[in-house]
């Protein structure tokens, strides 16, 4: 029990002293992942579980690393890249309490992220993954990596997916959600080219969006019907590694989500003209024989996937389309886990 743990720690101390306290501190690190058939809607809002299954590629050099230390202070605190960041707190506390009890000992928990925040490229799923597993470590909780998968998804439905690497299928029940790593990451050498079309965070983020999308859009509901549908192509195409048929039913899947973004009211657009601009040339890359496929999140970058003997022109194309700011070039990483302090 955490909190037998915790109390005997403070009865061990002498008055005054505060040398021999355990040291309850941890360090993590995980990465964003790119759904190639998205979540968008919730189920059940209280426990923020997905309307439906998603399916999704865990990147490997984007990343967030996490230390959490419960150091028995005053409250909680999170320090984002160096800057206090009073905004997230309450659901980092949230998150702390499902890891480690809610008569934990307070934490600081500092964060870098190597890449924009809250931008339409993951940086909550990688975050919360990694929180989950730093404040599991330093609490010494011993959840499974499936029990933290659905605490990390409490608290972002994506960030479930960041436990595992390579390919991850989130399967939404009625009461909880599942994961299933589909392939690891080192299986298939799929490339990924993040193409950065506006740099500052996004207008509206994805929870209110996806409330809204619920109540106003008459597709809402078309979307949730066929999602099984996307899932069962999405996983054949994994199984037989077949890019192609992976890539037809992303691009399908990415336009219809959106389609359900812009048809709810007020509409929710978060592309821009770059965002059109690279979907254009990616269908021109195709045209030229070159395997490519995109995908686009709440945010207005677009993820361009393709296989290593085509990731150079897939970047320089990207490079010359007007309006790119500027690209990230990964391919498929691992799952959450510790790293040294
Ligand atoms: O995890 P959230 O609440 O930020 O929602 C993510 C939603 C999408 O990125 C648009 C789709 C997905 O499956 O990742």
């Amino acid at each position: 029990m955490v909190r037998a743990r915790f109390e005997q720690v403070s009865y061990n101390l002498a008055p005054g002293e505060t040398t021999t306290r355990q040291k309850m501190t941890a360090s993590a690190e995980a990465h964003p992942n790119i759904a190639l058939v998205k979540y968008w809607g919730k189920r059940d809002l209280a426990r923020n579980l997905p309307a439906v299954g998603s399916l999704s590629v865990t990147l490997a050099d984007l990343c967030t690393q996490m230390t959490v230390d419960f150091d028995a202070g005053d409250s909680d605190r999170l320090i984002i890249n160096g800057q206090e960041a009073p905004a997230m707190l309450s659901r980092v506390t949230r998150c702390l309490d499902l890891v480690a009890g809610v008569d934990r000992p307070c934490a600081t928990v500092e964060s870098q992220c190597n890449f924009p925040i809250g931008a339409g490229l993951a940086s909550s799923a990688s975050a919360f993954a990694a929180l989950t597993v730093a404040a599991n470590a330093a609490a010494e909780t011993g959840h499974e990596a499936l029990v933290l998968a659905k605490i990390a998804g409490a608290a972002s439905g994506s960030a479930a997916r960041s436990l595992y690497g390579g390919v991850v299928e989130l399967s939404a029940g009625d009461d909880e959600i599942d994961l299933t790593q589909l392939a690891e990451a080192d299986e298939w050498p799929l490339q990924v080219v993040v193409a950065i079309t506006a740099e500052e965070e996004k207008p509206l983020g994805s929870g209110a969006a996806m409330i809204r999308s619920a109540e106003t859009s008459p597709f809402y509901s078309s979307w949730i019907e066929r999602q099984d549908d996307d899932l069962a192509l999405a996983r054949d195409a994994v199984a037989v590694k077949d890019f192609v048929a992976l890539g037809e039913v992303a691009e399908h899947n990415c336009l219809k989500m959106h389609s359900v973004m812009w048809s709810s009211r007020p509409p929710i657009v978060y592309w821009n003209q770059a965002t059109l601009a690279c979907m254009e040339s990616v269908r021109l890359l195709r045209e030229n024989g070159h395997h490519a496929f995109f995908t686009i999140d709440a945010g207005p970058q677009v993820k361009v996937f393709s296989m290593p003997d085509a990731v150079d022109i897939v970047e320089e194309v990207l490079r010359k389309t007007p309006g790119v700011l500027r690209m990230l070039r990964t391919g498929v990483g691992d799952g959450a886990r510790l790293i040294p302090k």
